[in-house]
């Protein structure tokens, strides 16, 4: 499979950058159905999620400012511009709390009870910090047959956290997620923006290792693989 040359708007927010897939997903991400993980599908609708949050970060500024204001272009009304807005916010600071959901509302015009009752409808909005990496691990049927409880205390029990807790080093945190779907290839995890298939038992010491590699190639100023 050819993959294709550019980005076709993959997670709503980063067509703007004409970044190819390569250069979003990284080579062994593109075109092929890697052995450790990261289906090419990866997630179309959750928001970009980045190992590298800033809780406190400015709303927009920089390139962000640049790609809100592009988001905001797209819509004959900013009203319209409320989701990928929240996915943007929630890129940058990692999570969508209260006063996230009111600085949104004062960029785009709209009250604040409008857009935390849309922000508060929808799961993929976290709703409170999480790890570097957030590992949901789909617990419907599919993958629940196939053993996905299991994979789900294994992920919990290899990171030493409960349901959405933040890890001692805080590199983690796992929820479970309803359909993900990649019913085909169960158990499906989400890991931020990547989807891995066919999870075991087995493979989730290998995968958290993985995490911890990129993040330790990080600190190493080798960049980190999202
Ligand atoms: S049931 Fe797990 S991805 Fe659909």
């Amino acid at each position: 499979m050819t993959p294709p040359e550019k980005n076709p708007g993959w997670a709503g927010n980063v067509g703007e950058y004409e970044l190819t897939e390569v250069e979003i997903r990284g080579e062994e991400f593109v075109g092929k159905r890697p052995l450790g993980g990261g289906h090419p599908s990866a997630s179309a609708t959750y928001p970009y999620l980045l190992a590298t949050k800033d809780a406190g970060a400015t709303l927009f500024e920089g390139d962000y400012l640049i790609r809100f204001e592009k988001i905001v272009t797209r819509y004959p009304e900013k009203r319209a511009a409320l989701l990928p807005t929240l996915s943007l916010a929630q890129e940058v600071r990692g999570y969508v709390s209260p006063e996230t959901m009111d600085e949104v509302a004062t960029l785009l015009d709209l009250s604040s009870a409008y857009v935390r009752g849309v922000a508060t409808f929808y799961t993929m909005y976290n709703k409170q910090p999480v790890g570097k990496y957030l590992i949901q691990v789909c617990t419907n049927i599919s993958c629940n047959l196939c053993g996905a409880e299991d994979v789900l205390r294994a992920f919990l029990g290899e990171t030493e956290t409960d349901l959405g807790e933040i890890s001692l080093d805080g590199n983690f945190s796992v929820v479970e997620a309803e359909c993900l779907a990649g019913c085909g290839f169960p158990t499906c995890v989400q890991i931020n923006s990547k989807y891995f298939e066919n999870v075991s038992v087995l493979d989730v010491p290998e995968i958290l290792n993985r995490l911890r590699k990129n993040l330790s190639d990080d600190s190493e100023g080798k960049g980190v693989e999202e």
